[in-house]
């Protein structure tokens, strides 16, 4: 009996990971959705410079394929390779947002940003999405 009702709990908890998305203490292995859990920290902490008239470094940060292709210094993300990625690299650093900005990036956005580019199918040899 008590077998069976830890068994239960833990079918509980598991459901309600998967729909609260529960991505600051790291618990699930689901990958991060761009529109759904990406694109409302952008949002909150890029955008305003990133997309739109200002664009810093002239990356536009609103859609997928702007990351990819990127700004100045070339693609912001690398497709299944999050310590490769530029935006990564420059969030890491603590160099994006610029120094004395607010809000900043915490460290468990970081970790979600990082699960979400190393969730992504990585480009195959010889394409565009290097
Ligand atoms: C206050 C404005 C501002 C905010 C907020 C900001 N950025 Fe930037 N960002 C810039 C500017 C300006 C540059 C260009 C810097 C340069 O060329 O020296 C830049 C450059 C970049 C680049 C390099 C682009 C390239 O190709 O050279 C990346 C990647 C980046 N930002 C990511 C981010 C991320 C991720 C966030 C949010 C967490 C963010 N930025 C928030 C102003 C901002």
């Amino acid at each position: 009996m008590l077998i069976r009702r830890r068994a239960f709990l833990c079918g509980v908890v598991i459901s309600g990971l998967a729909e609260g998305g529960a991505w600051a203490d790291g618990a699930s292995d689901l990958a991060p959705d761009f529109q759904k859990d990406v694109l409302p920290i952008f949002d909150a902490k890029c955008i305003r410079c990133h997309g739109g008239k200002r664009r810093g470094g002239k990356l536009d940060m609103r859609t997928m394929d702007s990351l990819i292709t990127g700004g100045e210094s070339g693609p912001a993300i690398k497709k299944g390779n999050a310590r490769k990625s530029l935006l990564i690299e420059l969030i890491h650093y603590k160099e994006m947002p610029p120094k004395k900005e607010r809000p900043t990036v915490t460290q468990g956005e970081l970790e979600l940003l990082r699960k979400w580019i190393d969730a992504m199918p990585m480009a195959p040899a010889g394409s565009s999405g290097k």
